[in-house]
């Protein structure tokens, strides 16, 4: 994290995300702030309160895919969760603190896997001696004779080192497997608690008997298994799970997507369940408060909030004024423009252009693309966009299809191995359809 500077963030971002300055450099500076929060002594540093963000979009704008390259980027948990999935307290439906409880979940997962990599070498050798143990047993040690015991441990090391050398891989060997039991049983907790559920379902695999399975496995994969049961007996889940919640409370990061579906009062009246209700349980949350999980507690004080809305029908002033004052920061993200289309075209790590080539290239087929034909298709692109609803990048992508679907359905039985696009050719398999507004609308 002390590498990972404002600067380095918005160009680690700029890999995959075009455009949206100001939105990358807030994301960047909240995280930042974090790290720098982290340096100050002690108790000014409880004082200092995360830089919570509302980022302002319409649709395809790449909200969620700043937040989804954040996560990878961030060595921090991270979870990202639809505001509009939860309900008020007393509804059927998740309640808000679940976000927390999965945050930490994701922690601990994290964590775990961590230390599973420090204890690897350990969980390899151990796994090897298990190994020699299945490939030639033991016998009983403690009625040899000392000569027999000498004579034992000599064998043993020379197999090791043949073991080592490889030249038991192919060999199938049996291996006791512990089989979790049922793992197709699913508990319905009481309505409303969805933590509940899980503690019961933890509790009924522990209390049922699990099975050893016998299995016939070749020594390649019989080390994977026992590493992994090596592993597992290495870490301490106890230091696991208290720096799990310890990372959870300081670096923490929750993404609240389309949290403009939760704004708004409610008008419509009818059995709805109340969106402002929603609203009030989510503030403590963001406010700071203590939410238990089946880890423990876990404050949520200096969880970073970055949420996310179209805010089209409603606006942030729409939201409470309570939650409103609890993102600070507003980020307008900009409408994407054709300039903007044809970078998203080509540029990006996992462009959509890129992702065709790949796809066709899996045919035989070399596919290209004149500059003059991507402009084209951004243009209209923009175009439709404009014409119709603005669904930002996700244009792009229907585009596209409609003008590769012919070449991708008639492969691989016409036997082509190159196709060139041009502006011409662009034009000629889009025109009929962009000019005519019923198909339009219908197609692209
Ligand atoms: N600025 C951008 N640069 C690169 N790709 C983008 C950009 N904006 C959107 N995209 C692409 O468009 C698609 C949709 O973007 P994303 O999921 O981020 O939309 P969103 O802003 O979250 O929209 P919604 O409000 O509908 O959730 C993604 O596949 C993404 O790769
Ligand atoms: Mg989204």
């Amino acid at each position: 994290m002390k590498e990972l500077t404002p600067r380095k963030i918005v160009k680690e971002l700029d890999k995959y995300i075009v455009g949206q300055t100001q939105a990358k450099k807030s994301v960047a500076i909240a995280l930042r702030n974090r790290w720098r929060r982290q340096q100050v002594e002690k108790p000014l540093r409880d004082e200092i309160s995360p830089n919570n963000i509302i980022l302002i979009g319409s649709t395809g704008v790449g909200k969620t895919e700043i937040s989804r390259r954040l996560a990878t980027l961030v060595n921090a948990p991270f979870v990202k969760v639809e505001a509009s999935k939860f309900t008020e307290v007393g509804y059927v439906g998740r309640d808000v603190e679940s976000m927390v409880r999965d945050l930490v979940e994701v922690s601990v997962k994290q964590v775990k896997n961590e230390k599973e990599k420090t204890v690897l070498g350990q969980a390899r050798t151990n796994a090897d001696e298990r190994i020699l143990d299945c490939l030639f047993p033991k016998g009983d040690i403690s009625s040899m004779s000392e000569e027999a015991l000498k004579r034992h441990d000599r064998t043993r090391t020379k197999l090791r080192k043949k073991l080592k050398g490889g030249e038991y891989e192919g060999r199938v060997i049996k291996i006791n497997i512990k089989a979790s039991p049922m793992p197709f049983m699913q508990v319905m907790g009481p309505i409303g608690m969805d933590d509940m559920t899980g503690n019961i379902q933890d509790m009924l695999s522990n209390v049922l008997p699990r099975k050893d399975k016998t299995q016939r496995l070749n020594v390649e994969d019989a080390r994977e298994v026992f590493i992994n049961e090596e592993a597992e007996k290495l870490i301490d889940m106890d230091d696991v799970i208290k720096l799990a919640l310890n990372r959870s409370e300081q670096n923490g990061i929750i993404f609240l997507d389309e949290i403009d579906k939760i704004a708004g009062s409610d008008s419509s009246g009818g059995p709805d369940v109340s969106r402002e209700g929603v609203q009030r349980d989510i503030l403590p949350i963001i406010e700071g408060c203590t939410v238990s999980t089946k880890y423990g507690q876990v404050k949520t004080d200096h969880v970073l909030f970055i949420a996310a809305g179209a805010f089209h029908v409603s606006k942030p002033s729409d939201l409470i004024p309570e939650l409103q004052g609890r993102f600070p920061i507003r980020v307008e993200m900009n409408n994407l423009t054709k300039a903007d289309f044809v970078k998203i075209l080509t540029k990006p790590k996992n462009a959509l252009i890129i992702q065709y080539i790949a796809l066709l290239n899996s045919e035989g087929v070399e596919l290209k693309f004149l500059k003059d034909a991507i402009q084209e298709i951004a243009a209209i692109a923009t175009e439709l966009n404009d014409k119709m609803e603005n669904i930002g990048a996700r244009r792009l992508h229907t585009v596209m299809t409609s003008l590769l679907e012919d070449i991708l359905f008639q492969l691989p039985d016409k036997k082509i191995t190159h196709v060139k696009l041009d502006k011409a050719m662009v034009n000629e398999k889009l025109s009929t359809i962009s000019e005519d507004e019923d198909l339009r609308r219908y197609i692209l």
